[in-house]
């Protein structure tokens, strides 16, 4: 569905991604793995128009999108949930939620359908749904960012660190609903630094390492996250 040949890009004269080949076929997870500050974020980045890649190309469903914007990419059904669960804080969570389907807010019913249905795949949206999003705890703000996505009606999802600064409980919360996602068939690439998350999740994994993919891999039982840790992220488990 999404393909990538040679990607690089960067910040200013620094090269970040080296030539990243990636497919992420039609439905299903694929993982995106690496230790901190290796260019997970800068690869979805230039995947959704973010940033500008400087070289290679990125196809979805055979249609180069390389160099698109942000929007035009948006409009194509690439939908991002960006790090740090981000949300239009003095807004409330209805309005946060209904500004994920701007692209298509001529329809109304449609929207109000898809309103209904972050509501019943996410209930504690639906109780504080007049709340300022500003409000709301981490891990409700990180389910309204998914939510808002999912109000775009992505043909791809992709998600940088869900997890991250959440209690345990909140992200098996979080996994269940990738799960769910992934059972309906939306087409998701996930960023983690929980690999053992990512592991119980994904299809593919990708390990980053200095700008490309240092394996690309069906996920098996073989895959260890202890061992992946050590050995590839270089840290200990
Ligand atoms: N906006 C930016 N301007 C300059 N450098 C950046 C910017 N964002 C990230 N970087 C640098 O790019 C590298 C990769 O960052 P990032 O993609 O955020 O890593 P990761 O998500 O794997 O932790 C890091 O060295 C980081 O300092
Ligand atoms: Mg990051």
């Amino acid at each position: 569905m999404l393909e990538c040949r040679d990607l690089t890009a960067g910040y200013g004269k620094v090269q970040i991604l080296n030539g990243i080949d990636l497919s992420v076929p039609r439905g299903g997870l694929s993982a995106i793995l690496g230790s901190n500050g290796t260019g997970k974020s800068t690869v979805l980045k230039t995947l959704v128009g973010l940033l500008k890649p400087t070289g290679g190309t990125i196809t979805l469903d055979g249609e180069r999108i390389d160099g698109l914007p942000a929007h035009e990419m948006a409009a194509r059904g690439l939908a991002f949930v960006a790090q740090g669960k981000e949300v239009m804080a003095e807004l409330s969570v209805r309005e946060n939620l209904i500004i994920g389907a701007y692209h298509r807010r001529r329809d109304r019913t449609g929207i109000a359908t898809d309103l209904d249905a972050v509501f019943d795949r996410f209930p504690r949206l639906k109780q504080r749904r007049r709340a300022a999003a500003g409000l709301l705890s981490g891990g409700e703000r990180q389910m309204l960012s998914l939510g808002r996505a999912l109000m775009a009606r992505p043909r791809m999802l992709m998600l940088d660190e869900p997890s991250a600064a959440l209690a345990p409980r909140v992200v098996g919360e979080i996994a269940g609903i990738l799960r769910g996602l992934r059972e309906e068939g939306l087409t998701m690439l996930l960023v983690e630094q929980n690999v053992s998350l990512a592991l119980a999740l994904a299809e593919e994994v990708h390990i980053l390492r200095e700008g490309r993919f240092a394996i690309s891999r069906a996920n098996g039982p073989e895959l260890d996250a202890a061992e992946l840790q050590k050995f590839y992220l270089g840290v200990e488990a």
